[in-house]
């Protein structure tokens, strides 16, 4: 099928479908990481809701989220919290004629029939008239209630770092951020060289808000995706941004970015992600190099085993809580620290110690743990 007839029928790609997968998951570990909480209402927020199913009945998001919630209330009767699903859409159907999306979604949505507590609010408006209604009304969220928003627009000219920033300044969202990284990459590329380019005013425009004065690394797509990363962090003040790849082709990206407040819920994703790399053979292993290259050329300074080792070497001493959250603010789990300790403890290159200066046993590498470790480097 060529790709105009594609557009007609309304048929998701490859990287849509892996998209949507990686949205199912995130809602599926938030539900279950709040199911034990003492939060009363969550609210769930899909602000480009889509057709629902495409033209072959592949799941848009809406309808996604939807079957989450719905299998998550199926296996956990016990958890009796109420969701607000809200979902927005004003585009028209190009499936079905003279329908708005978001009745196409209503339809499927009816059919589910979803449990009592979770109560489904239609929108067909457009994201930039409503985004500053959203943003009051999650300000005014209390202390028994969190939410999950997903913004998943066609190109970027809507993830504004502002209002990324003012949906995520009262503590209590996580956000989902789907952006087209090759594209954005592409323009970037254009924008710096040409100063007349003006139809790259919405990338200009991200790119001078999120990296200020600095000029973007963009010597490949990843380096251009962990600098907005890096910026995204500084620029909200939040500590916890994990980054989901979709490769649409060799070296062309899209990225799924997760923001977080929130240390425990952020490590539960981290684990479900990680997990899913382990499956794949794209687990995590020590590299060798980075502890036993005195000369650090040639090395991935992104790689985590050389970041940790550099930390260790600037700080000289380390207790295990700052250990646990440089992994966490890193987007590694204590089992891959733990690896890299290993390493360098048989190496040579670090003690780990009581704090009353006694060999110990082990890293202890939970939040809050009560037993406290000093790692310092060996000189
Ligand atoms: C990339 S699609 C997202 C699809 C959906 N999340 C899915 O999984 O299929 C972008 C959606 O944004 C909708 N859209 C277009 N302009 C919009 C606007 N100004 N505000 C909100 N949604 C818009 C389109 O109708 C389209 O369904």
């Amino acid at each position: 099928m060529s790709k105009v007839a594609d557009k007609k029928v309304y048929r998701l790609k490859q990287h849509s479908l892996a998209k949507i997968s990686c949205y199912r998951n995130y809602v599926d570990i938030y539900l279950s990481v709040l199911a034990n909480s003492p939060f009363e209402k969550l609210y769930l927020l899909d602000l480009f809701a889509g057709e629902g199913k495409d033209i072959d009945g592949n799941l848009c998001s809406s309808i996604s989220g939807a079957e989450a919630l719905k299998r998550h209330f199926t296996h956990c009767p016990e958890d009796r919290k109420k969701i607000v699903f809200f979902l927005n859409d004003p585009g028209n159907s190009v499936i079905e004629k003279g329908l708005k999306k978001i009745d196409r979604v209503k339809k499927f949505i009816d059919e589910l029939q979803l449990p009592e507590n979770v109560t489904v609010k239609y929108s067909s408006e457009n994201f930039e008239d409503i985004i500053d209604g959203v943003v009051k009304r999650l300000s005014q969220l209390n202390s028994r209630e969190r939410a999950l928003c997903f913004i998943d627009p066609f190109g970027y000219k809507y993830s504004k770092p502002e209002k990324i920033r003012d949906l995520l300044a009262n503590g209590k969202t996580e956000l989902l951020l789907f952006m087209p990284i090759c594209f954005m990459h592409r323009f970037t590329a254009k924008a710096m060289k040409d100063e007349d380019y003006t139809e790259g005013r919405h990338i200009e425009e991200f790119v001078s808000i999120l990296f200020e004065k600095q000029i973007p690394d963009i010597h490949n797509q990843v380096a251009f995706i962990k600098g907005i990363q890096k910026q995204f962090k500084t620029y909200l003040g939040i500590p916890f941004v994990d980054i989901m790849y979709i490769e649409k082709e060799k070296s062309q990206f899209f990225a799924l970015f997760f923001f977080s407040n929130n240390k425990k819920g952020f490590q539960k994703m981290l684990e479900a992600k990680w997990a899913i790399d382990d499956q794949n053979g794209h687990g995590f292993t020590v590299n060798k190099a980075a502890i036993t290259n005195t000369l650090f050329d040639n090395i991935d300074h992104e790689d985590y085993t050389y970041q940790l080792y550099e930390e260790i070497r600037k700080k000289e001493v380390l207790s295990n809580q700052e250990i646990f959250d440089f992994g966490l603010n890193n987007n590694h789990l204590p089992k891959h620290t733990k690896k890299v300790l290993d390493e360098l403890k048989r190496d040579g290159k670090i003690i780990i110690s009581t704090s009353n200066g006694e060999a110990a046993l082990g890293y202890y590498l939970e939040d809050n743990h009560n037993k406290k470790i000093i790692v310092s480097l060996k000189k």
